[in-house]
């Protein structure tokens, strides 16, 4: 990997996230704070348009799934049952001489520490593992009621299983589809929001029959319906694989597991995670399931697809950018992009063009999200909306005002068409589908 191009690549990225509203520090006028990030004005819109889409494939898109949204905060017993107060940790090792820590399987961060004590060897301890629940304390007397930040969003799913069967009539195989914030105490979080110590989580919780054969071909369904996810809204497929868990790596809850990985520019990075939780999560919970049918009665085994939503649209941002000369733009699918369209009069300075402009801006905006742009000249409205991966400007000129009709123009091609002014509407519902 040529480092100096692709180091550059995220810096580029991390600056046009700032520089444009997607992605800032958290509190950064007090120096920020480690781990947590915030999203701007059209952060907000493209991290939204992610959860949007995957809410559209996994729930609205399947007869076999609902939705729900937990409480962030669980009873604690809830943790002890998940195993996740004994089990869900990092091993960690720590620098002898400076006393910092770093992930014990971060090759990376070690390499790099390493370097900044250039005459020292065997800097590390013995690795040393650390929980990664965060700690919340309720109540207003003393001793306060110890608690936590859920961990995985996933929790919220098993312990409504009867409350979501009770009150749909819902029957296996059915899934449980979740979008929601999370909390780690990450040890290194870096990468922009990659490793993040507040993050969201879009999850489908999956309930079969338990069945050796069944659950591996629902396993392998779900891998390609996730995939496919991916590539349908633009991401490079040769920068997409499935990475199997070695037994070792598999998470305290995992029979076997495998990730999606996309080739970061810092790696290939986990960006979502499909697990086999067997029935670890309901019997541990005491839960089962009753065929109302046959009255037979069984733990159901689970099959989890885990994606991050913030990593989703860091790597959304990050795939899509390209340069091409002067020309920077984000090639970002259309139904993702923060704003679909942009109207502008072709000067600002005839009442005429704002006029019409002002309407058809203003029609568009019942349906999409659009934006009005009228400062500097034309030229430079079409970089700064590329920027940001608008797909489609509009322009009202001179022959709108003859007959209806505005320049269309395209952001990939560069390319403009003329389209009468009362298609616009189906124009870009066509173009979003
Ligand atoms: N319920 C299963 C579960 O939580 P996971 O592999 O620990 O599985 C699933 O997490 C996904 O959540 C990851 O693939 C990643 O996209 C996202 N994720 C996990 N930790 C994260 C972090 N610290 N910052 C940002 N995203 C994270």
């Amino acid at each position: 990997m040529d480092l100096n191009v692709h180091t550059s690549v995220m810096e580029k990225v991390t600056s046009l996230a700032k520089r444009r509203g997607f992605i800032f520090q958290g509190s950064e006028i007090y120096g920020g704070y480690q781990g947590f990030w915030d999203y701007g004005p059209l952060g907000v819109e493209l991290k939204n348009n992610v959860k949007k889409e995957w809410w559209k494939t996994m729930v609205y898109g399947r007869e076999d799934v609902v939705g729900i949204d937990a409480a962030i905060i669980m009873n604690p017993v809830v943790w002890e049952k998940s195993g996740h107060l004994k089990a869900f940790s990092d091993p960690l090792v720590e620098c002898k001489v400076c006393h910092r820590r770093v992930r014990a399987d971060n090759d990376e961060a070690i390499k790099d520490h390493e370097n900044s004590h250039p005459d020292e060897k065997d800097i590390w301890t013995d690795a040393k593992t650390f929980n990664l629940m965060t700690e919340v304390l309720l109540g207003t007397t003393e001793p306060k009621e110890k608690s936590y930040l859920r961990g995985e969003i996933t929790q919220g799913a098993f312990v409504n299983f009867e409350n979501v069967i009770n009150s749909t009539r819902i029957k296996v195989p059915f899934g449980i589809g979740q979008i929601g914030k999370a909390f780690r105490n990450e040890i290194t979080p870096g990468n922009l929001t990659f490793r993040s110590r507040e993050f969201e989580q879009m999850e489908l919780e999956y309930f079969v029959k338990p069945d050796d054969d069944a659950s591996a071909k629902t396993f392998d369904e779900f891998k390609e319906v996730r995939i496919n996810w991916y590539k349908n809204l633009g991401i490079d497929p040769e920068k997409l694989h499935f990475h199997d868990h070695e037994p070792e790596k598999r998470a305290h809850y995992a029979k076997y597991a495998t990730d999606i990985e996309y080739k970061a520019p810092f790696g290939w990075s986990e960006m979502e995670g499909i697990h086999h939780r067997g029935d670890f999560d309901l019997k541990n919970h005491g839960l089962k399931y009753r065929d109302e049918m046959t009255n037979e009665e069984y733990i159901p085994w689970v099959i989890e697809t885990s994606g991050g939503v913030d990593r989703a649209t860091l790597f959304f941002l990050i795939d899509s950018y390209r340069e091409e000369g002067e020309r920077v733009f984000l090639k970002l699918h259309p139904s993702l992009a923060p704003y679909k369209a942009a109207v502008f009069p072709l000067l600002k300075n005839k009442p005429e063009l704002v006029e019409k402009a002002r309407n058809i801006y203003k029609n568009l905006k019942k349906e999409f999200n659009v934006v009005w742009d009228d400062r500097g000249n034309i030229g430079k409205r079409y970089f700064a909306q590329d920027e940001i991966g608008t797909p489609w400007c509009v322009t009202v000129d001179f022959e709108s005002l003859e007959d209806d009709t505005v320049t269309v123009r395209d952001r990939d091609t560069a390319k403009q068409e003329r389209v009468d002014i009362d298609r616009l509407q189906s124009y870009f519902s066509d173009r979003l589908k």
